[in-house]
């Protein structure tokens, strides 16, 4: 199964993803943590896009686009993957779909400003696996550490409430076309299913509502 996770900044993409990963047994392809681990190894790439995201700005479709197409065409996304944070851009979705990358769902995480503002100041983020906890809504089983590797949990330095609201302006302008791209996709594409999920219930429920709208 080919799937793309839609949704602002901290509506739960990365949360989910690592349910549905686990349930379709494919990989998730996060280019956010894609971004954050070449950051943290000081490569060319790391260093163009470390400034664009501590801005809460994009990184440019170019690098974005081949960075994407160079890991999809490894060996484990053969039989699907899970796409998290991808496409982000109208250009974007068009490289995909001239790619030649048939889509089956699109999933949209719907959730208002206000509360994504909430959860980014509670986010807890282990950074090696792209993992990530609330301290209220998903704490971890003991505090700031990783569940699976016991390590240090940190905050993501583009949490802090200055640059989200940054990020949500770039999301509403960027971003957001691609719901109507995608509905109008789907109304033409016989196998690409649209599915909106309201992201504001409780973790297990958005989980529930996304496997049975699946199905
Ligand atoms: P990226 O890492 O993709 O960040 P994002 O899209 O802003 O999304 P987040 O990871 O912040 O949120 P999420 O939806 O994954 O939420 P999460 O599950 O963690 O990108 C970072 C940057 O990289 C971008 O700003 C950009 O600069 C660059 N970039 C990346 N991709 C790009 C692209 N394609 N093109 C150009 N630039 C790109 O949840 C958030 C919090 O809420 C957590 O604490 C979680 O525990 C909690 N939570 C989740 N679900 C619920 C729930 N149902 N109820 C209560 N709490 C919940
Ligand atoms: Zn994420």
């Amino acid at each position: 199964m080919k799937c793309i996770l839609l949704g602002a900044p901290g509506a739960g993409k990365g949360t989910q993803a690592q349910f549905l990963t686990k349930e379709f047994s494919i990989p998730q392809i996060s280019t956010g943590d894609m971004l954050r681990a070449a950051i943290k190894a000081g490569t060319e790439l790391g260093l163009k896009a470390k400034a664009a995201i501590d801005a809460g700005q994009l990184v440019s479709d170019e690098i974005i686009i081949g960075m994407v197409k160079e890991r999809i065409a490894e060996d484990d996304c053969a039989n699907g993957f899970l796409l998290d944070g991808f496409p982000r851009t109208v250009p974007q979705a068009d490289a995909l779909a001239e790619a030649g990358v048939s889509i089956d769902a699109v999933i949209e995480i719907d959730v208002p400003d206000e509360v994504i503002v909430e959860r980014m100041s509670g986010r807890r983020a282990h950074l090696a696996s792209g993992r990530t906890y609330h301290v209220v809504y998903n704490p971890p089983k003991e505090e700031g550490k990783d569940d699976v590797t016991g390590e240090e949990l940190v905050q993501r330095d583009d949490d802090k409430p200055a640059v989200v609201l940054d990020r949500l302006r770039v999301y509403h302008e960027q971003t957001a076309p691609l719901v109507g791209y995608y509905k109008d996709a789907a109304s033409k594409i016989e196998n690409l299913k649209y599915i909106t999920i309201d992201g504001t219930q409780a973790i297990d429920t958005v989980e529930k509502e996304i496997l049975s709208a699946l199905k």
